[in-house]
């Protein structure tokens, strides 16, 4: 696997490729990301990676700092699932000058996670839209895990005409259904014990739905009081339209459930499809 640092190696790797499939992260790679490589390597000869925690879309007060940074064993990771290159900007590479132009997100972006991290998601699909600029991809993978980013993502590319195909990848889940997560790191062993509790949260609403339930309110509040009861703070629970996160109708085809919730320090976040029955 060849690691590009600069703006110039990746360049000069790109202008040798034919067609390019990429994984962007931010590292601490679990099997989540790698299956993302592998779906890749089904849609092109040549997988780039990157690695780069992106200050941009990180909150006064958020976790840029203690992020994990686990380079060895990230490029590792990488190597074993066969990706070719590894783009690993430095900051001061990826924004030589204090970056002050942004791309403007449609009103998804003030809701859901988007309510409750102000500018988070200006500053994902700003560095999405520069990554596709520096990479060239057709074809970029997504976990569905970010369900929210991948649809401001698909969104940004369709409107902007952007020459590269959106992929969502399945969420990767822990035997005991928690959605894996670089954040997981950050609980304890005990909370790590109670973490699942936020994907049967979900399930419980998806098999009301199932049932014929369409009060979206009461799903929703029905669900984040269970967690509190449980000792979480519940930033939202929230039924949408799968795909577009439109607000969910009662005559709605699929739905989403969503929910983020802090356990502890930690914010954790998951969704589940659901197609009615
Ligand atoms: O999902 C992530 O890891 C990040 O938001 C992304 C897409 C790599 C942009 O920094």
């Amino acid at each position: 696997m060849q690691v590009l640092r600069t703006l110039a190696e990746l360049r000069a790797w790109r202008d040798a490729q034919g067609a390019v499939a990429f994984v962007p992260t931010m590292g601490n790679l679990h099997e989540g990301h790698l299956r993302l490589v592998e779906a890749a390597r089904r849609h092109a000869p040549a997988v780039v990676a990157s690695l780069f925690v992106n200050p941009l879309q990180f909150g006064p007060g958020e976790d840029y700092e203690r992020y994990p940074r686990t380079w060895e064993s990230d490029c590792a990771k990488l190597v074993d699932a066969g990706c070719d290159a590894l783009f690993a900007p430095a900051v001061a590479d990826m924004y030589p000058c204090t970056q002050t132009c942004f791309v403007a997100p449609p009103p998804l972006a003030g809701e859901l996670c988007g309510a409750h991290r102000p500018g988070h998601f200006r500053g994902v699909l700003t560095v999405v839209l520069k990554l596709f600029n520096l990479v060239r991809p057709q074809t970029a993978l997504f976990g569905k895990k970010d369900y929210q980013q991948l649809a401001l993502v698909r969104d940004m590319a369709a409107q902007f005409a952007l020459p590269v195909a959106i992929v969502g990848v399945d969420t990767v889940r822990a035997a005991d259904g928690l959605a894996l997560s670089s954040r997981n790191g950050y609980l304890t062993a005990a909370e790590r014990a109670e973490a699942p509790r936020l994907y049967r949260t979900l399930m419980a609403v998806a098999e009301r739905l199932r049932a014929g339930e369409r009060d979206f309110p009461r799903l929703e509040q029905d669900a984040a009081q269970a967690l509190m009861r449980a000792g979480w703070k519940a930033d939202y629970v929230a039924v949408r339209e799968a795909g577009t996160l439109a607000p969910a109708r009662a005559q709605g085809g699929e739905f989403v459930v969503l929910a983020a919730a802090w356990l502890g320090g930690t914010r954790l976040i998951d969704n589940l499809e659901t197609v009615p029955g």
